[in-house]
């Protein structure tokens, strides 16, 4: 890796535990005013101590969060489509020289194998990947966001592994049974997973540490933080198992301290 990619890939990841905590805020792009982002700035405040970076679209950055703030920047550079239309239909949507205006430290797009527009998302990847290898900025995929795929290793692994053939850094997906099958699929390249729809905090801690026991290299959350009943307790939670390889009874405690 160059040193500018490296140097930018290491903001992200924790130093000590060679993990990451990632706060997704990227909702929006898709799905409008997201339940818990409506206003954006006054959820993300308080999570972003516990936060190794922030993952986020441009204009919700310029409109939310001050530029004093010194949290590595995940630039989501794709979107074009909504949720009342096909997911899968993205196109790049913020230029790389946008991105390193932001003083981004990574980009990233969504890529949807399997989906209708399979190839115009891997292109995008593609795309990506070579304008960050141009300027030194790593690229985290986001793979099988498709709603009407089966998340399984079998999938999973396939959408990954072509995430890191087209040379993205890091990538992000859902975990599932058989999880280390899907980070060997990636060989040197880190695995992220995704939180996915709001549950229970037990179960999304729950979820959080069994990935981490089968090789993630960190959780790339959103809603199960900011829709949760206690958002700074689940940072801290999170936080614990990814980088102290907290116990879920640990991590529950520091949720809640109530909670049993
Ligand atoms: C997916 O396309 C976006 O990056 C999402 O905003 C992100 O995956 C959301 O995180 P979560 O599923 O944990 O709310």
């Amino acid at each position: 890796m160059e040193w500018g990619m490296k140097n930018r890939f290491s903001r992200i990841m924790n130093a000590q535990s060679g993990n990451c905590v990632m706060l997704a805020v990227d909702h929006g792009y898709f799905q409008g005013p997201t339940t818990g982002l409506e206003n954006l700035g006054k959820t993300v405040e308080p999570l972003l101590p516990y936060a190794d970076a922030l993952m986020i679209t441009r204009g919700a950055l310029r409109n939310w969060i001050p530029a004093e703030m010194n949290k590595p920047i995940v630039l989501r550079v794709s979107g074009g489509q909504s949720i009342l239309k096909e997911l899968s239909n993205e196109i790049i949507t913020t230029s790389i020289e946008d991105a390193i205006r932001i003083n981004a430290s990574a980009i990233t797009c969504s890529v949807f194998v399997g989906s209708e527009n399979e190839k115009e998302t891997i292109g995008n990847l593609a795309r990506i990947v070579n304008e960050g290898e141009t300027y030194g900025i790593p690229v985290l995929a986001v793979t099988a966001v498709g709603k009407e795929m089966v998340r399984d290793a079998r999938y999973l692994g396939l959408a990954c592994r072509i995430c890191v053939e087209m040379g993205a850094h890091m990538v992000k997906t859902y975990y599932c049974q058989d999880f280390p099958k899907i980070v060997k699929a990636c060989g040197n390249i880190p695995v992220v997973i995704a939180g996915g729809k709001k549950i229970e905090e037990k179960a999304a801690l729950e979820m959080a540490y069994n990935a981490i026991q089968d090789g993630a290299a960190g959780v790339d959350m959103g809603r199960n933080v900011f829709q949760s009943d206690n958002p700074v307790g689940m940072m801290k939670a999170v936080q614990a198992i990814v980088h102290e390889k907290a116990t879920v009874a640990k991590a529950l405690k520091i949720y809640k301290p109530s909670a049993k």
